[in-house]
């Protein structure tokens, strides 16, 4: 049976999911093997790990949230991945706690810089967990795109209040702790010794466009896929997306 939710979901996640396979791809081809070993911080339920255990990896998901972590656990079972997912306890703060330093050829840390203490540190982290040349997938809430669907929801002084604010935020109300633009995510993943290979903009239109054309226009969400996977890699769009994805590698030692 189709699942109804997926084509929606698809928005989400498809330019980081094409992003992130093919930099798998690749890893595998120079690895010369088959299973890489991949770190998801805070990957929650298993939005991205579970797809990347289809492919054949092996995946620890660190997350401080045991509901997440019972999800990904039934979520992985269901998937027939179960023997190839592994959900462990814990923070991106404290990461050497619960898993090997150095230990990774990837390490996704996805939706995740917005809500810890101290994102510079979280990076830090992330790129420490990683092998030699191992792969960074850093995915977070773009500033641009927050001002700009505030302002077409007419919520002018909020969208102004975001623009200045050193966090990004809103305001009160704002669920989103802090927003970065792509020129803070990149010099945070600079600072922790690594080179940036490609940045995309994540849910250019998808959030600012009528849910009910999407859903009803015959063709619209294909388009759409379409179209957003065009604008992702121009920086242009960049500054308005709702998202912004940071691919690189890990330099050596004397490079940070
Ligand atoms: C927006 S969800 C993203 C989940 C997943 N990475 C994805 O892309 O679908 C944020 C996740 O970060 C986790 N999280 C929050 N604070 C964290 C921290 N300090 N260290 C690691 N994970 C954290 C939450 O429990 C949650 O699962």
């Amino acid at each position: 049976m189709s699942d109804p939710m997926r084509p929606r979901a698809s928005l989400r996640t498809a330019v980081v999911w094409e992003v992130l396979k093919e930099a798998l791809d690749d890893k595998v081809e120079a690895a010369g093997s088959d299973a890489l070993d991949v770190l998801d911080t805070g990957g929650g339920t298993g939005n991205f790990a579970v797809p990347v255990a289809r492919l054949g990896h092996r995946v620890t998901v660190v997350d401080p949230s045991p509901n997440a972590l019972f999800a990904l656990e039934r979520r992985a079972a269901e998937a027939g991945v179960a023997d190839r997912v592994r959900g462990v306890q814990g923070d991106i703060h404290g990461l050497f706690d619960v898993v090997e330093r150095g230990g990774y050829d990837a390490v996704l840390c996805h939706g995740v810089l917005e809500y810890v203490d101290d994102p510079a540190e979280g990076v830090r982290n992330a790129v420490d967990a990683l092998r030699p040349s191992g792969t960074l997938s850093l995915l977070a809430a773009g500033l641009g795109g927050a001002v700009l669907a505030r302002a077409l929801a007419g919520h002018f002084t909020e969208a102004r209040h975001a623009l200045g604010d050193p966090a990004g935020r809103w305001g009160e109300g704002d669920p989103v702790p802090r927003r970065f633009t792509a020129e803070q995510l990149t010099e945070l993943v600079a600072k922790a010794g690594v080179e940036v290979g490609a940045v995309h903009g994540v849910r250019v239109f998808a959030d600012l466009v009528p849910g009910a054309l999407v859903d009803t226009e015959p063709g619209a969400l294909d388009a759409l896929l379409k179209l957003e996977a065009a604008a992702a890699e121009l920086p242009a769009f960049h500054s308005v997306a709702t998202q912004l994805h940071v691919l690189g590698q890990k330099q050596g030692p004397d490079r940070r």
